[in-house]
């Protein structure tokens, strides 16, 4: 139900005031709902304009003439890069085979850093290493589990093996579901492994969520932490969090405490390593094209399919930026990839310790 403001008089200098200001400002007229000004517009002046693609801009208005067009944020493109930003820096990345992990690699190795890519899925990540030295760039593959102490121990020889040390570190290994990331999902026989309230979650689905999602990213952290102290040159490492590490997020309880203990782990980390040159931050996104999360949107309609009721998501389910999109788009992976690797580099030397909420303005409302 819309509230009424037909109590309020357009022709009073303050309302038209308020109006002048709010016209020249394009989200508010896009969003079309919630706010004071566009309840106030809709309802004494323009009933349709809430459906429109184009809203009129009323006479109140006298810095806009005509109509002010809407318009879709156009995403960074893919192919985009800084030459040489990393040249002779060599990036270990955990989750490397598919997604954010996937295309931040790519992009790091195209301005010139070696990439170090781990992941469970050796397939995919052999196909974003090929991919990388198809490119003319260097990379190296390390398939195992970021859960385990000794393949976290050994990507780092690994890395220094080949490539002599670890500048930059980007932590993305993350699941939403208790399952192999590297094995389709079985809704019927693995419904223990899916997210659900904490009343019907089980043991096996909490564990397993929590140990990629939080004690990965601690073990990965532990790891890189060693070798770039003992380096002594310091470095910068960036955690992949979540809307779910800074919010709640309905029915994915281990999710949203695992992404929290990233908030943790990355704050705590930026105070004890500042000392040595070392800076420490996480992004923290919202819906991003993905194969997580299109594996999310699989068994989030088996469940409801099964008449079973537990859903993710809830009350909230898009972004400022996805609702303003003419398509409802999700952030792409190029999009995330671009502010990670901003805060892998020199430019943001001023940074640690922080939660960047590369989220599409979710967390803004
Ligand atoms: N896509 C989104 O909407 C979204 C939103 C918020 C946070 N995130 C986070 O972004 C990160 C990257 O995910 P993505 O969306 O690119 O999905 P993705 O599934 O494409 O990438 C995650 C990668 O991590 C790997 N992985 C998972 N567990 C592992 C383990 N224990 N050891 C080694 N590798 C492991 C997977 O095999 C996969 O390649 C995750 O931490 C995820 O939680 C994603």
């Amino acid at each position: 139900m819309k509230p009424s403001f037909q109590h309020l008089n357009p022709d009073n200098p303050g309302v038209q005031e308020v109006m002048k200001y709010m016209l020249s400002r394009r989200q508010f007229l896009v969003l079309g709902t919630g706010s004071f000004v566009t309840t106030l517009m809709l309802s004494n002046f323009s009933e349709e304009a809430e459906s429109a693609p184009n809203i009129a801009v009323s006479s109140a208005s006298n810095s806009i003439k005509g109509e002010v067009k809407t318009m879709d944020i156009q995403p960074t493109n893919p192919d985009y890069f800084i030459p040489d930003r990393f040249q002779g820096k060599t990036i270990l990345i955990t989750g490397a085979a598919t997604g954010i992990g996937s295309a931040t690699a790519i992009r790091a190795a195209r301005e010139g850093a070696n990439v170090v890519g781990v992941d469970r899925k050796e397939k995919e990540l052999n196909q974003t290493i090929s991919k990388i030295k198809g490119e003319g760039h260097k990379a190296i593959a390390i398939v195992g589990n970021v859960v385990e102490t000794a393949l976290c121990d050994r990507m780092i020889a690994e890395a220094v093996k080949t490539f002599g040390s670890i500048d930059l570190a980007l932590n993305a290994a993350g699941v939403m579901d208790g399952g192999d990331p590297a094995q389709p999902l079985n809704f019927d026989n693995q419904r223990n492994l899916l997210p659900n309230s904490i009343h019907l979650a089980t043991d096996e689905y909490w564990d397993a969520v929590i140990a990629t999602n939080t004690t990965g990213v601690f073990k990965s952290m532990r790891s890189e932490l060693r070798q770039m102290l003992g380096q002594g040159k310091g470095g910068a490492i960036v955690n992949i969090g979540s809307i779910a590490g800074l919010t709640g997020l309905a029915g994915n309880p281990a999710y949203v405490a695992s992404k929290h203990g990233v908030t943790g782990l990355t704050r705590n980390a930026a105070l004890d390593y500042a000392p040595y040159g070392i800076r420490i931050n996480s992004v923290n996104m919202a819906a991003t094209d993905t194969p997580m999360v299109a594996r999310a949107g699989e068994f989030v309609q088996a469940t409801k399919k099964a008449g079973e009721g537990g859903s993710m998501g809830g009350l909230k389910v898009k972004s400022i930026l996805s609702a303003a999109d003419s398509k409802n788009r999700s952030a792409t992976v190029w999009e995330q990839g671009a502010i990670i690797l901003f805060l892998l580099s020199q430019d943001a030397s001023n940074l640690t310790g922080c939660t960047y909420a590369t989220d599409g303005g979710w967390t803004a409302y």
